[in-house]
């Protein structure tokens, strides 16, 4: 298993390009069981999970051609529906598939994703939302066994306003009979992507981004053509990278409106923030002030910038109070920066961050999942010695040569096979 080598205590200048969206490129890749045909999506990032949604596409009889960053799925009828423990396992965005083959074929069997390191990550707001469209759904033997004759529209409101369960039934819905209308939806940048994708592939979709979704199935979709917008968690994880180490960096390819939380955030911390309509660019600190952080549904503060901004508070003159109010144990990436020397108090839902400026010490720790990871690192980077990050396969899941990016704005960081 591979490490990543960090030489902290250096400042980090220049500028970066942010990769396409992860969690855009995911729902949208799936999208395309809808319809049978040559599919084209550019800005695809080279990700584990973008190869591991290849590899559930190709065992469901799609042919998939990458050329860089451009990913090209043909879509022909499968000769199994079903969605293997062995795939899904690896990956638990996986139960995407769900919602297209019940709408196009009207079967599906698809393994339970199970939890993860970040919480038990349960599919009832995909289930139910599907049972209301008119699928008859069993959950047998670890697998969601799922028929219908054809969906029929309904009006779905959601307890909460989950990504993937919004995502499955936007999809579901596109070729139900009849009008969908979804309340309480996810308004993540993610989900309006989804949406501009079924439209064009003849989707008739509207209210993405707000708070209610109105779908008027239609027999038939067409092949999509589309670009996966810029990943926000990545460029907010750049921009971290320049902040805490005192330094001026500019991201460029980014959407900041997709994460002007942090952006507001990093504001109230005392650093100079700039923005242009694709770029961000935070300016030289050297004090900040602690802030308190409580994650929300977009446009809130993004549960997947949690674990980065806790790196940053640990340097920062005062007390963070941190609320994570999305997953049920996310602050796995607590008890690693522990041992380079924070001083955080973990209760439940809340973290304690009490701030000291160089008091992180370098220190070998372990990855626990992929957000946890890129925490760590920006911790790294603030400490005078040599940290060496374990277990950076979670890293791998989601972001596109890290060590690179971060080494281009003068990091001293490197992977080495371990
Ligand atoms: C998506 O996960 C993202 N993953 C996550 O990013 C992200 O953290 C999350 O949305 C929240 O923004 C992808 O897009 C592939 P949810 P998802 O359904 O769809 C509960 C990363 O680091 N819930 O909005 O699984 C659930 O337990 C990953 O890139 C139910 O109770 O998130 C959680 O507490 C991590 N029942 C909350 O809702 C359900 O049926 C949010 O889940 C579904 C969810």
């Amino acid at each position: 298993m591979d490490i990543i080598v960090i030489k902290g205590g250096r400042q980090l200048n220049g500028t970066v390009a942010t990769s396409g969206a992860k969690n855009a490129a995911l729902p949208l890749l799936f999208s395309s069981l809808l319809a049978q045909g040559e599919h084209v999506f550019d800005n695809v990032p080279r990700l584990n999970d973008i190869d591991s949604t290849e590899l559930l596409l190709n065992h469901l009889n799609c042919e998939t051609q990458r050329n860089g960053h451009q990913l090209k799925v043909n879509v022909n009828r499968p000769q199994s529906l079903v969605a293997p423990y062995d795939i899904v396992r690896k990956m638990r965005a996986s139960i995407l598939c769900l919602g297209p083959l019940i709408a196009r074929y009207g079967e599906a069997k698809v393994s339970l994703p199970g939890g993860c390191a970040i919480g038990s990550r349960p599919i009832n707001l995909h289930i139910e939302p599907l049972r209301q469209l008119g699928a008859e759904i069993d959950i047998e033997n670890g697998y969601v066994m799922a028929r219908a004759n054809r969906l029929v529209g309904d009006r779905i409101v959601f307890d909460f306003a989950t990504v993937g369960g919004t995502e499955n039934i936007m999809m579901a819905a596109s070729l139900a009979r009849g009008t969908t209308i979804m309340e309480n939806v996810a308004k993540e940048p993610e989900i309006v992507d989804l949406a501009r994708c079924l439209r064009s592939m003849g989707a008739k979709i509207q209210g993405e981004g707000s708070s209610v979704i109105t779908i008027e199935g239609v027999d038939e979709l067409q092949p999509a053509r589309h670009r996966v917008i810029p990943d926000r968690i990545e460029a907010g994880t750049l921009l971290l990278a320049g902040a805490i180490t005192g330094g001026d960096v500019k991201v460029t390819n980014c959407v900041p409106k997709d994460f002007d939380a942090l952006i507001n955030k990093l504001i109230d911390c005392g650093f100079a923030v700039e923005c242009g309509d694709d770029w961000v660019r935070v300016k030289p600190c050297d004090r900040w002030v602690a802030v308190d952080v409580d994650t929300a549904p977009h446009p809130g503060f993004p549960t997947d910038l949690q674990a980065q901004f806790m790196a940053l508070m640990t340097q920062a003159d005062g007390t963070s109070v941190i609320t994570e109010r999305i997953f049920e144990n996310r602050f796995m990436h607590v008890q690693e920066l522990a041992r380079m020397g924070a001083n955080i108090t973990p209760k439940s839902q809340v973290s304690v961050v009490r701030g000291e400026k160089g008091g992180l010490s370098a220190a070998p720790v372990m990855a626990t999942d992929l957000r946890a990871s890129a925490s760590l690192i920006l911790a790294a980077l603030a400490t005078d010695g040599e940290t060496t990050v374990n277990r950076i396969y979670h890293l791998d899941r989601g972001y596109e040569k890290l060590e690179e990016k971060l080494s281009s704005l003068g990091a001293c960081i490197e992977r080495r096979a371990n």
